[in-house]
């Protein structure tokens, strides 16, 4: 019996956004927020990177052909938002506030539809060098 293996792809986007609840206030936002609240938006190079998990397909060896999983980001989450502002231009952040938690989950939830359901999936995102989270947890 083959043993369990995880692929990652990278891929990056650059997006545009701000971090505000809007039932606070300016001052309110700006306490907790701070820079990421500025009112004119600010922008990231993010760095996804998509982890699979699975058993290798006896005939090919694959866990998932990389070309697909490739193909599926790109798809579904780079030309989504790749050079948007997250905030204005995409219908998954109208109302969602678009930290790195929030970007990690939409991304988990975009792609798991399109995954048979004998793989697994994780998010990781990086909206920093220094700044990644990875969900699920
Ligand atoms: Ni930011």
């Amino acid at each position: 019996m083959a043993n369990k293996v995880a692929v990652y792809r990278k891929e990056h986007f650059n997006a545009a956004h701000r971090l505000a609840n809007p039932t606070w206030t300016d001052a309110e936002n700006a306490r907790v927020f701070g820079k990421c609240a500025l009112p004119h938006y600010h922008g990231h190079n993010y760095e996804l990177i998509v982890k699979v998990s699975g058993f290798p397909d006896p005939a090919t060896g694959y866990v998932i052909d990389m070309k697909i999983l490739s193909d599926l980001i790109q798809q579904e989450i780079v030309e989504r938002f790749d050079h948007r502002n997250l905030n204005l231009d995409t219908l998954e952040f109208a109302t969602l506030n678009p930290t790195a938690e929030n970007i990690a989950i939409v991304i988990f939830d975009l792609l798991r539809p399109h995954l048979d359901n004998k793989l697994d999936l994780q998010i990781r995102l990086y909206e920093t060098p220094r700044n990644f989270v990875e969900y699920p947890a």
